[in-house]
């Protein structure tokens, strides 16, 4: 009877710890996989449904090219809201209408004349290059019906402004709670088989003879000694990378007040990054882009494309909320300035030490280094941040291993000709150009 009760209570502890450790590693990993599949085919399987055959993927696009400028599907502006609109006229009235709306206008069509009336004076631009395949393909994008955004698991919430959901620590904590709980077991278990021993008359062998492993150590001189040298050298190795490492902000990335992403923008709509950072090409700094070279294009972009928002676990309604923002700074109101404005305040990352000088132009426009070199794979980055140490160690081994290029550079005729002659080398780094002289760093 006895045995059956502890066989018993171990498969119990074996049966809970196992529930336990598989609750952990799923809610650990659910969140990024079904997310992006389920979102990206539901729109297409219920427009399919609502439409007779034309394709809504195809038709975002040739909405997004050509009508766009003009339309929304949920708002008015220039023409009318168009979502659902296939259900205001008849079907051949829409192939009319689109490729050459002023024609049947003028032909008296009772539609088009009312359409005419209540939007005077705007025109709709005439569209005879689509085919009546391509309309069906429009009309069953403006018949998707109306999705609000799939909240992704444990993504923050619209206006929080955070990292990626689940965070490392959790995991952390979570994988600490099994060890323990699987010491625990260990321990549980080595008890039981114990006291099954006890009740079956087993003998467990007795440690009395032995020497404790420690009291061994101690009286191994030797090998005392080379634990001491180990642990000195380990410790000193640990305050050494520690003091370097003062001052150094390698991977900084403070939250900006506005999150904005150099992944959709340099990346995914490979805007130069000269557009908003101009005066690296001219001037010593590379400039932060004023809040009016963002409206040069967010006059008209208000919100991103449902595609973008999947990455990254942030939402369409996070992004756009981050847009507003932009709005609300420059007081913008949809239509007009309003006059009320907020500068944005962005949290300086790169800072170099005031004693230390370092120029934007000497190294983009004479030396052509891109500025991924310095700065990483910065159309990568959903968040900015400090890539390059920024020591003095970077700035001097990157002296010390890259040449200079003098062909076609009128600046470096002259001096190249008496500098490779004084190295005796026809190529020269820019430390040979003077690119290690204290005083051209700092002041
Ligand atoms: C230059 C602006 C402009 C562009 C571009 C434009 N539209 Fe229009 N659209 C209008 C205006 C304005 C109206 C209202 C009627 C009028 O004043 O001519 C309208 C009306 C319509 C209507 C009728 C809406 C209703 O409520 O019955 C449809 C359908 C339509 N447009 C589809 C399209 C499609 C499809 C495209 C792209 C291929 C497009 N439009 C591009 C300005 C535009
Ligand atoms: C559409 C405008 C725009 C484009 C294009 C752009 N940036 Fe930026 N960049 C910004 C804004 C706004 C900030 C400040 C907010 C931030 O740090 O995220 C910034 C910040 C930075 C910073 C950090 C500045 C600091 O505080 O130290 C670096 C480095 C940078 N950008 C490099 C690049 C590079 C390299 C590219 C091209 C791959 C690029 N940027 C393209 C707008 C832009
Ligand atoms: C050359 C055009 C252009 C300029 C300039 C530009 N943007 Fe954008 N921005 C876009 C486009 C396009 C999108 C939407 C992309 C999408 O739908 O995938 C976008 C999206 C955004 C978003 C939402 C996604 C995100 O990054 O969080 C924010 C916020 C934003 N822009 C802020 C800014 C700010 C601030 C500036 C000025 C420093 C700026 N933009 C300058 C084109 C531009
Ligand atoms: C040779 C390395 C190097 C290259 C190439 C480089 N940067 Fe920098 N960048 C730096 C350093 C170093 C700083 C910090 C400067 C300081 O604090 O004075 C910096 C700072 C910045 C800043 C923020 C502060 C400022 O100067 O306004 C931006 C934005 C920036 N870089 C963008 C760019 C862009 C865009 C390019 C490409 C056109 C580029 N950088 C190329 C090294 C580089
Ligand atoms: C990616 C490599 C690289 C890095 C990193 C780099 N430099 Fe340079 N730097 C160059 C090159 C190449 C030149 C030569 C440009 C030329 O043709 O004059 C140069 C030139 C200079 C010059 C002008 C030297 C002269 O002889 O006139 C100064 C000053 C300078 N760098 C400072 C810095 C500082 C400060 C840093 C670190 C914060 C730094 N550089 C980091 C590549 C680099
Ligand atoms: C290519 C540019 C460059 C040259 C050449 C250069 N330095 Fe520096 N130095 C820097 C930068 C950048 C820093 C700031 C590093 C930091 O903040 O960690 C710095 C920091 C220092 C510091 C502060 C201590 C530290 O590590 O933060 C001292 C001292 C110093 N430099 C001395 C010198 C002397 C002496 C020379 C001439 C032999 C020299 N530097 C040449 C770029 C340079």
């Amino acid at each position: 009877m006895k045995k059956v009760g502890n066989h018993n209570s171990i498969s119990r502890i074996y049966s809970f710890g196992l529930a336990l450790m598989l609750t952990f590693s799923l809610s650990a990993f659910a969140q990024s996989a079904p997310a992006a599949p389920a979102k990206a085919d539901a729109p297409k399987a219920d427009a399919m449904a609502s439409s007779g055959g034309g394709d809504p993927i195809k038709g975002k696009e040739l909405f997004n090219t050509n009508c766009a400028a003009c339309h929304n599907l949920d708002k008015k502006m220039t023409g009318p809201a168009l979502r659902g609109v296939s259900g205001r006229h008849k079907k051949d009235w829409f192939y009319g209408w689109i490729k050459n709306s002023s024609a049947l206008i003028k032909s008296g069509d009772a539609d088009a004349v009312k359409l005419w009336n209540e939007n005077k004076p705007a025109v709709m631009t005439a569209f005879p290059q689509l085919s009546n395949a391509d309309i069906d393909n429009i009309l069953a994008y403006t018949d998707e019906v109306k999705k609000d955004p799939v909240p992704v698991p444990g993504a923050p919430k619209v206006g929080e402004v955070q990292e990626s959901g689940i965070s490392n620590n959790v995991i952390l904590g979570a994988l600490a709670l099994v060890m323990f709980m699987l010491v625990v077991m260990l321990y549980l278990v080595n008890n039981v088989l114990t006291k099954i021993a006890k009740a079956n008359n087993i003998n467990t062998e007795s440690k009395a003879g032995r020497v404790p492993i420690w009291q061994a150590f101690v009286k191994n001189q030797f090998l005392v000694l080379v634990s001491a040298i180990f642990l000195l050298l380990a410790s000193g190795y640990f305050v050494y990378g520690y003091l370097m490492q003062i001052g150094v902000d390698q991977d900084y990335a403070p939250i900006q007040p506005i999150h904005y992403s150099h992944r959709i923008h340099a990346g995914n709509n490979k805007i130069d990054c000269k557009y908003c950072h101009s005066s690296a090409r001219v001037s010593k700094n590379a400039g932060i882009p004023s809040l009016n070279v963002c409206m040069n294009c967010h006059k008209n972009i208000s919100e991103v494309s449902d595609t973008t928002s999947t990455a990254d676990g942030h939402t369409k309604a996070f992004y756009d909320a981050q847009i507003k923002k932009l709005y609300d700074a420059v007081g913008w109101d949809g239509t007009k300035y309003t006059g009320k404005t907020k500068p944005v305040k962005w949290v300086r990352i790169h800072n170099l030490p005031d004693f230390a000088y370092f120029n934007h132009s000497q190294h983009v426009t004479v030396a052509g280094i891109e500025c991924q070199k310095c700065h990483g794979p910065v159309q990568t980055y959903e968040v900015q941040k400090q890539f390059a140490p920024l020591t003095m160690g970077w700035c001097v081994n990157c002296h010390r291993e890259t040449e200079v290029k003098m062909e076609g550079n009128a600046y470096y005729d002259k001096i190249h000709k008496e500098l490779s002659k004084k190295y005796g080398v026809d190529k020269l780094t820019a430390a040979q150009m003077g690119g290690l002289e204290c005083g051209k760093c700092h002041y």
